[in-house]
């Protein structure tokens, strides 16, 4: 049997029933399908793990899950979910708010924006620093929420290393974010203000949700339906689009479709979707 090495501990490869368990663990607990492909990569990011437990084997480390371990198992969803984000990801979502659904706005009750799927909170900072600047007034808000609990520390902490700022413009660089001093050098923390209109929570898509989450004007259900079956899809996007006003936008992966998941919305242009008013 081949080994990862390891300085102090020599750990044996997954097998093929080991893997089969973080699989189903996943796709009950997240609704994430992680085909055998994705063997060698729940291999390396468990490792860690078995490393720091002091354990050689993937069955014992399934063991110390099994025994009632909850931190553990949350630890697990941590290392097996995908958190690739940036700020200012997919522009032509940003230009669309700005040039039509903004100046629209503002007339009414608070606008209430959810970034479902957070991840570390570029999203939900980007479209903060965007209503911040076009808004006609304060009366907004975000909601960004993730399964993962590490992702979620870092987005509620808001501090990101310099290189992150590549898309962010000028301007608001300059409002909205802080150069690090001392031991935050090479890294921008997002300005206060800013960050008191912003709150991450915790939220699995496909668990129970709070009942008094509210209803929104603008639901981000970016980059994250791509890791979900198509059954997953129908059953969240249904779900989600019950919080989504009517009236309200709904925006999803540029690479993503609801093709086949859903027509309780209505194109108005690629992964741009509207709610239709109530008739
Ligand atoms: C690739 S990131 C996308 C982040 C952001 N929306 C974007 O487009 O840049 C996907 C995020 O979905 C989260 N995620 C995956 N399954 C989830 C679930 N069942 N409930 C909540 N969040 C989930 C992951 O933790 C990860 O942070």
């Amino acid at each position: 049997m081949s080994a990862v090495a390891n300085k102090s501990v020599m750990l044996e490869s997954i097998r093929d029933e080991e893997f089969a368990v973080f699989q189903e663990m996943i796709y009950e607990q997240v609704g994430i399908s992680m085909s055998e492909k994705k063997k060698s990569l729940v291999e390396g990011r468990l490792a860690k793990r078995l490393r720091h437990h002091g354990l050689s084997d993937y069955a014992s480390y399934i063991k110390l899950i099994k025994s009632g371990n909850s931190a553990e198992r949350q630890m697990v969803i941590d290392m097996l979910t995908t958190n690739e984000t940036s700020f200012f990801r997919e522009q032509r979502h940003f230009d669309f708010l700005a040039s039509e659904v903004i100046p629209a706005s503002g007339h009414g009750s608070p606008y209430r924006i959810w970034s479902a799927a957070s991840s570390s909170g570029e999203e939900a900072y980007s479209m903060a620093m965007l209503f911040a600047d076009k808004y006609r007034s304060d009366r907004w808000e975000i909601i960004g929420t993730d399964i993962s609990q590490q992702i979620l520390a870092k987005a509620r902490k808001g501090l990101y290393p310099m290189r992150a700022a590549e898309k962010i413009p000028p301007d608001y660089l300059n409002r909205f974010c802080l150069k690090g001093v001392r031991e935050q050098e090479g890294m921008f923390q997002i300005d206060k203000k800013l960050a008191s209109k912003v709150t991450f929570n915790s939220l699995n898509l496909n668990g129970q949700w709070p009942s008094n989450m509210g209803m929104f004007d603008l639901i981000l259900l970016r980059n994250v339906m791509i890791y979900f079956d198509q059954k997953t899809k129908q059953k969240l996007v249904e779900k989600i689009l019950q919080q989504l006003r009517p009236g309200g936008y709904f925006m999803i992966g540029h690479s993503e479709t609801l093709n086949g998941v859903s027509t309780a919305v209505k194109m108005v242009k690629p992964s741009i979707y509207l709610k239709p008013a109530a008739p």
